[in-house]
């Protein structure tokens, strides 16, 4: 099997930056949504309740609709005194209720009534984030990857996970990299990740772990 391009199942430019990044250095050319369904006719529910089942819903999404092979990527921020939360629902954190956030992950503390409504989501995932751990000690985080591979059946051809431990800081650094980037820090690290340069966070970071697994599968099936 031959995977010259691939169709990556995310509108998120941050993200497609990051996995062309990674992936196009190894001959690979990756589509994303937001230039093959410009409109948005394809709407992809992401109920799953784990990285792993968002990642292959999204590739099979986009197997069903283009009919090829689909790439599929879920990742977020798990964040040990939020009992796990936002985890699978990272990118929609800001907007969320205790009891939405309570669903997926039971062990939420909640009770904070800190929902915060608005359109830049990623600035206000990390003021809540920051507000919710104010006084708190344990600091402990990690990011997850998934990354699914479906034919064009939406048969799993692949699939992987990464993942980085880290603290999360008490005030943002940095301006690179995406999301709670300026919030993390990689274990050992004074620095956040959005202090990194991109080829520094990728070398340890859980979309670069996942990624190398993914390569390693494509060399052997597609050389
Ligand atoms: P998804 O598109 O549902 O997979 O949402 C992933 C969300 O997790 C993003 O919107 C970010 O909030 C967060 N996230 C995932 N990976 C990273 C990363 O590498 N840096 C910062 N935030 C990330």
């Amino acid at each position: 099997m031959s995977f010259g391009r691939l169709i990556v199942a995310t509108r998120n430019p941050a993200k497609l930056r990051e996995l062309r990044e990674l992936l196009e250095p190894r001959g690979l050319e990756l589509l994303g949504l937001n230039e093959l369904d410009p409109d948005g006719a394809l709407r992809i529910v992401e109920n799953g309740r784990t990285f792993r089942d968002n990642a292959l819903i999204k590739a099979r999404a986009v197997a069903g609709a283009f009919g090829v092979p689909g790439l599929g990527e879920d990742s977020g921020l798990s964040v040990a005194a939020l009992g796990g939360a936002p985890g699978v629902l990272s990118a929609r954190y800001h907007g969320l209720t205790d009891a939405e956030l309570r669903r997926v992950h039971p062990g939420y503390p909640g009770g904070r009534r800190l929902r915060v409504p608005g359109a830049e989501a990623d600035a206000l995932n990390n003021t809540r984030l920051l507000a919710e751990l104010e006084g708190v000690a344990d600091r402990r985080a990690h990011y997850t990857c998934a990354l699914a591979l479906v034919d064009a059946a939406g048969g799993i051809l692949f699939s992987t996970r990464g993942e980085v431990q880290g603290l999360i800081g008490d005030r943002r650094r940095g301006d690179g990299g995406f999301g709670y980037d300026p919030l993390f820090h990689p274990a050992g690290d004074e620095r956040t990740f959005a202090q990194y340069r991109p080829e520094e966070k990728h070398a340890v970071s859980h979309r670069g772990r996942a990624l190398a697994r993914l390569t390693t599968y494509l060399r052997e099936v597609a050389p």
